[in-house]
């Protein structure tokens, strides 16, 4: 089959590869229709990632058909029509039974590796490195599924795949990153970030009760997506200083709810932190580029909640952690627990309360997945989310 690999930093490419085969009676192979690409990847593509080997294939955001089961699957069977989320997750340890799926301890065989740097092993994630399991991903036209029963949705209605296709990653991240929020009713929140997550955290934080929503970042399109599909007050980090900004859109007390939908590639605002951060990652010095996380808790008010989908690798410096005591800031985090959520969002979009593909500005055929990864990293040609066609 056809297939996005991964070849190094700034290089991927469409290869053939063997076509992926049940390897366990739990398993389910999946043929692609729709399969997009996530800010996550670009962790890849950017070289941020660690454990990425040549030849490994990428993609954590597809949809398809089933065309073969293990023995064991009940749920699924041949010709079903599915959204799989990118989170592995085998339903059955202490883990999954409290529904934090992206920390299942038995679907990760990379775990000893994850210790090391982490403490403690997350899930394995489709297409995400030997750090999370070394599972092939979903930017092909095949996909081998992992526990079948547990992770895919299945879709019953004759929607169309762009409708549902983000229920395996984007809408249910930036579902979470509300819910983690805590927001109370009518809530001020500052979302970092315009690009797919934040818009779909956009709208969440709305659904959610939120008074309120204020979104940064300097790229023209997706800041006026922003304020149009998500009717968002905007901050453009490149022309406006966003303490001051929020600080008087606040009165003073600063947002009640700060969402960080940038993660470890930051761009520089001209603050010092900023460009040490640059540096440092330049020189192998620091992993992270942590300026959105800082703002983010720097500016939140007094006993606010920092939300934190963004996503981080290893270490990060400069972190503000005295604002977060003294200031009594929650901090959640954590990859999406995507199964936690699938039913409950997969009705919202069924009953038309939402309609996720207002994000799509792109729909290529998988052969010109390399071309895309450069447009939606530099954010060229009004770029903001792609779907690949395998
Ligand atoms: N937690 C999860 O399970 C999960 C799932 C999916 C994606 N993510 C992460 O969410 C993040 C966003 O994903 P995406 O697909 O929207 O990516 P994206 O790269 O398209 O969007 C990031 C946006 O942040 C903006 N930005 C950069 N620096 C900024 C700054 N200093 N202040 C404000 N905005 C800034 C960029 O201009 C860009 O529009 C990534 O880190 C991704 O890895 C996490
Ligand atoms: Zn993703
Ligand atoms: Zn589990």
């Amino acid at each position: 089959m056809r297939a996005l690999c991964w070849h190094g930093k700034y290089d991927v490419r469409v290869d053939t590869v063997p076509d992926p085969v049940i390897q366990e009676p739990t398993d389910a192979i999946i043929k692609i229709t729709s399969t997009a690409i996530c800010g996550s990847d670009l962790h890849l593509y950017d070289g941020y990632m660690v454990e990425m080997e040549k030849g490994d294939v990428l993609g954590h955001e597809p949809m398809g058909i089933v065309v073969e089961v293990g023995s064991a699957v009940t749920k699924l069977k041949k010709g079903d029509r599915v959204v799989v989320p990118f989170v592995i997750a085998c339903g059955q340890c202490f883990f999954c039974t409290k529904q934090l799926f992206a920390c299942c301890d038995t679907t990760n065989p990379d775990a000893a590796k994850a210790c090391k740097l982490m403490g403690h092993a997350p899930a394995g994630l489709f297409g995400y490195s030997h750090l999370l399991g070394g599972y092939a991903g979903g930017q092909a036209e095949y996909l081998r599924v992992p526990h079948a029963d547990v992770g895919p949705i299945k879709i019953e209605s004759d929607l169309p795949d762009e409708k549902v296709l983000f229920l395996s990653d984007i809408f249910p991240t930036g579902w979470m990153a509300a819910e983690n929020a805590d927001i109370e009713p009518g809530d001020t929140v500052a979302v970092w970030g315009c690009g797919p997550v934040a818009q779909m955290c956009i709208q969440s934080c709305w659904m959610l009760g939120a008074g309120r929503v204020i979104a940064i970042d300097r790229v023209p399109e997706r800041l006026a997506m922003a304020a149009t599909a998500g009717r968002a007050e905007t901050i453009n980090f490149d022309k406006e200083d966003v303490s001051e900004q929020l600080t008087t859109m606040t009165q003073g007390r600063g947002p009640d709810r700060c969402i960080d939908a940038v993660g470890c590639e930051a761009h520089e605002t001209g603050g010092v932190d900023a460009v040490l951060d640059k540096v440092k990652a330049t020189l192998m010095l620091a992993t992270d580029r942590a300026h959105a996380l800082r703002q983010a808790i720097f500016n939140c008010r007094k006993g606010g909640t920092v939300s934190v989908p963004g996503v981080y690798v290893g270490m990060i410096d400069k972190l503000p952690f005295g604002s977060v005591v003294n200031k009594g800031l929650t901090i959640k985090s954590g990859q999406t627990h995507v199964q936690r959520y699938s039913q409950s969002l997969l009705e919202k979009i069924e009953s038309g309360q939402i309609d996720p593909s207002f994000v799509i500005t792109h729909r290529l055929p998988l052969e010109e997945a390399p071309a895309a990864y450069k447009t939606f990293r530099d954010k060229e040609d009004g770029c903001i989310k792609v779907v690949l066609k395998p």
